[in-house]
This record gives structure tokens, C-alpha cells and sequence, in this order.
């Protein structure tokens, strides 16, 4: 027999067949499971899902279950208090709920506790006009210890001299001078015995650390844990160029699908920081262009394998990783769209590779801040749109087509986006794919300094905003992820 009860009754032994919430808010794979520890029902109530239903013939059954409520505990104006969103960290996890009205007037679930503020997410929030948030009264205890908290550690960084906001300024510095010395690398290139041209550093924790030198031979099993734990490897920005020619005498060629999907992925990644570097060179964007045409058609042959290969590395977040993932994932999210013209498709791919191209014209310091961006530095960030429009305007082997990507990746549908306010049919379609992909990957991608959400904590967020985003694409993007997923 099914039975609906509170998700605090649930006990092991029981077999969950069905989680009542939204799909969204919980993870994919939610249902159908026997509940083997104690773990399990925290982590649905994390998940704020308040009743399951459970099959009493494949597991335990109730017996002093109360009568469960059918109604879930709705929030309004009289259970929560407000709360101006600057009271909060940027980039820390926050310990209680954020509710805001939404377009019909009730209020929305639009931040799960425990999520970290990214400064992403508060930008969002900002261009939807969201300074004080509503959080459950319940909640009003852990919200006094956060506060007291911070007030603290204020009242600390005062008497150091800093400014209480600020981030700690040694991390900042940690964080520059690793992105001007490292460049992030993929497991997945390094084939086992072959004798290495470059030094290979480890990242686990802050600095990095030297696992293999040049003229080491590659262990079959280091590179495997390398994969499996995800951590993130590293060589020196002065080995790039044996890095090259390493990919193109051991990776191209190699057996394994994977491995020679990865030469594709990092080869892409290399042409596209050289191009950051030298925007106006036609040599590069030539080659940049073939090497989309490569990627284009191996993620027609082959989504799942870029997109398995994409979550490695989620915490190397540096413009031409970025490139190369909004470009995969546009090209997947085109594919299941039904997009079949290879033309369309390979624009579309190189217009995504280059839509932040114009960040080479913004200042390093903005581009890498690990922290929000004062209201002057957030102006000088957004040039990056027109500046990039600018550059590839000059180039003549770049079509209007392939730059709606760089014009149009931080527009919204519902006009509240730069640089012009688009809204609704003023989008193109490769806008509109383009601003949805860049933004996921976005929150999806873990930094030294904020940890990454989960990609249904991405997707709650992008759905939460109703009319920023195509809901249709976006709904294909939720089904192809689920695919992809399992
Ligand atoms: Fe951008
Ligand atoms: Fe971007």
C-alpha cells in the first residue's frame, strides 16, 4: 500500500517511492529508494521536502504515524520577517531561507539554506530588484547567530585596519598571482608511460604543489585518482606550449573516446587563451574557428562524453575554461533543441567561444575579484559586451550571425538584462540559448573563494526568475542534463 506521511516520520526501513515536492528542488534521482540511515531524512528535509509517499509492501509500514497534514506549510508575510540582503556575506553559506514575492504576489523559495550568496546569485537578485528578502520565523534564532557573527568578525578586521566588507586581501593576493603563474590542465589528456614535457602541480589545497616533473613518465594510476577525486592539476603558464605539443603528438590520436574528446576540449581551451590574450589576431581566430569545427562535430557525435568530461574541473573557473564549456554546452543544448544545419551549429559554437571575448579589454583586477563588485566596477565589468561586440566586429571572418552570442549573453527575456534591455522577441534564438548556458555554468563552478551549486540548485535558481529565461530551453536544458545525469 502507498502511503503519504511527514518526511520527520520516515524511518529506516521504509521504502520511499515518491518525494512530494517539486522536481526541481530535489535531486533527480529522488525516488524509489529504501531508506538505509537516519542521513536520509535530514537530507530530504534539507531538500525542504516535507512528505513522502511510501510502498508499506516493500518496506516498513507506520504504526504510530499521526494523520499526515495534506497541506504544506505555506510561507507568508505573518510566518517570515524581512531581512536586507546586504546584511548578508557574499560568497559564505547562508543559515536560513531566502522568500521573495514572486509574479503572482506569493512568496517564493528563492534561496535554500545553506546555499553559499554568490555574488552571481546576488546580481541576479539585483536586476530583479530584490534588496530584502523574507525568511521564516522559525528561523529568526539562526539568523541572530549569523548576524552576531559577522558583527564579530567586523568589529575584528576593524582593528586590523580592513574594512569590514572586504575580503581577506592575502587570499586575494593567493588567488592573482595563481592565475597569472597556473593554467588548469585535464586528467584526461595525459596518456599512461609517455614521458612528460612539463612539470604537473596538484591543487587540493590553497598553493599549489609539484606532482610530476618533466621527464617523469605519467602513472596509469595516478591519473586515474587524479580523475576520480577531481582534483584539480596544473602546469606552469610557461610550459603551455609543450603542453601543446604534447595534446597533438599523444592525445589527438589516441583510442579512447574520452581521451581524444579531451585533446578536442583542451586544445580549444588553449587557442581560446591565446586569443584572450592577442584578441585581434586573425591567425588565432582562424584557428580557433577550425578547432569549434572540430568540437562541434564531436559533440554532435558524442554530447555525453563532453558533457561527463565538463564536470571535471568544475572548480577552475578562468574565462577560457568558461569559453570552451558555454560552447559545448550551447552546441548540446542547440542539438536538443532539434538545431540539425551544421552551419547553424558551428556559428553558434564559435559565437559562444568568444561571447566574453571583450573581457580582455576589462581590467584583470575586476575579471578575477573574489568578492561583489562595487556599483563603478560593476559598470566597468558590463563594457566587456560591447567591447567584445567591438573586437569581432573588426575581424572580417566573423559573421553578424556568430557575434549574437558575445552581444546578447547577459540580456534577459524579460528586458531586465545589459546592455540594452532586450526583452521577449528582441532575442535571438543564440541569445537566448547563449544567456542561460553562460549563467549555469557560471553557478555551477566552484572558485577558491565560493563553492559551486549542485545543478539542480542552479536550475531552482534560473526558474525562480519565471520571465529572465526561455522556458522552453530552459526545460530542454533540465531534460537534457537529467539524460546526461543518468
Ligand atoms: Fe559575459
Ligand atoms: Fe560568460
Amino acid at each position: 500500500m502507498i502511503k503519504k506521511i511527514k518526511t520527520g516520520d520516515l524511518k529506516v526501513g521504509m521504502y520511499v517511492n515518491k518525494v512530494h515536492s517539486s522536481w526541481l528542488s530535489a535531486p533527480m534521482s529522488m525516488s524509489n529508494f529504501m531508506v538505509k540511515s537516519e542521513q536520509t531524512r535530514k537530507n530530504l528535509l534539507d531538500y525542504d521536502i516535507r512528505f513522502v509517499s511510501i510502498d508499506t509492501i516493500k518496506g516498513r509500514d507506520v504504526r504510530e504515524v499521526k494523520e499526515a497534514v495534506n497541506e504544506e506549510i505555506k510561507m507568508s508575510m505573518d510566518n517570515t520577517f524581512a531581512a536586507p540582503l546586504d546584511e548578508f556575506r557574499i560568497n559564505r553559506p547562508v543559515p536560513v531561507d531566502f522568500y521573495f514575492p514572486g509574479s503572482k504576489g506569493a512568496l517564493e523559495h528563492i534561496l535554500k539554506k545553506e546555499l553559499p550568496l554568490r555574488d552571481d546569485v546576488v546580481e541576479l537578485f539585483g536586476e530583479r530588484g530584490i534588496g530584502t528578502v523574507r525568511i521564516p520565523q522559525d528561523q529568526k534564532g539562526a539568523y541572530d547567530r549569523y548576524r552576531l557573527e559577522i558583527e564579530n568578525e567586523d568589529e575584528q578586521r576593524k582593528k586590523q585596519g580592513f574594512d569590514g566588507k572586504f575580503v581577506d586581501p592575502e587570499k586575494v593576493r593567493q588567488e592573482f598571482d595563481f592565475i597569472a603563474d597556473y593554467y588548469a590542465i585535464n586528467a584526461l589528456s595525459l596518456v599512461p608511460d609517455v614521458k612528460l614535457t612539463f612539470d604537473i602541480y596538484e591543487r587540493s589545497k590553497e598553493a599549489p604543489e609539484i606532482a610530476l616533473r618533466k621527464e617523469d613518465r605519467t602513472g596509469g594510476e595516478l591519473i586515474d585518482g587524479w580523475l576520480k577525486d577531481d582534483i584539480n592539476i596544473l602546469i606552469k603558464k610557461d610550459h603551455k606550449e609543450a603542453y601543446q605539443t604534447y595534446l597533438i603528438d599523444h592525445t589527438r590520436n589516441a583510442k579512447d573516446e574520452r581521451v581524444k574528446a579531451s585533446f578536442i576540449r583542451e586544445n580549444a581551451k588553449l587557442l581560446v587563451e591565446n586569443l584572450i590574450k592577442n584578441p585581434r589576431s586573425g591567425k588565432l581566430m582562424a584557428e580557433t574557428k577550425n578547432a569549434v569545427s572540430d568540437l562541434t562535430q564531436s559533440v554532435i557525435d558524442n554530447p555525453a562524453t563532453f558533457y561527463s568530461m565538463m564536470r571535471i574541473n568544475n572548480h577552475d573557473y578562468y574565462t577560457y575554461t568558461h569559453s570552451v564549456n558555454v560552447s559545448t554546452m550551447s552546441l548540446a543544448l542547440a542539438l536538443a533543441l532539434g538545431m540539425n544545419d551544421k552551419k547553424d551549429l558551428s556559428d553558434l559554437g564559435l559565437g559562444s567561444i568568444v561571447h566574453d571575448l571583450g573581457k580582455s579589454k576589462v581590467d584583470n583586477s575586476l575579471i578575477n575579484k573574489p568578492g561583489k563588485l562595487t556599483d563603478k566596477e560593476f559598470v566597468k565589468m558590463k563594457d566587456h559586451v560591447t567591447l567584445g561586440v567591438e573586437l569581432l566586429q573588426e575581424n572580417k571572418a566573423i559573421t553578424e550571425r556568430m557575434i549574437i552570442p558575445a552581444a546578447q549573453h547577459h540580456e534577459k527575456l524579460s528586458g531586465r538584462g545589459y546592455p540594452n534591455g532586450l526583452a521577449g522577441d528582441q532575442m535571438h534564438l543564440f541569445g537566448r540559448i547563449s544567456s542561460l548556458i553562460d549563467i549555469y555554468d557560471a553557478l555551477t563552478t566552484e572558485r577558491s573563494y565560493k563553492k559551486a551549486f549542485m545543478p539542480f540548485d542552479a536550475l531552482a535558481i534560473l526558474f525562480k526568475g519565471q520571465d529572465d529565461y526561455d522556458m522552453g530551453i530552459l526545460q530542454t536544458l533540465v531534460k537534457m542534463l537529467k539524460e546526461q545525469e543518468t
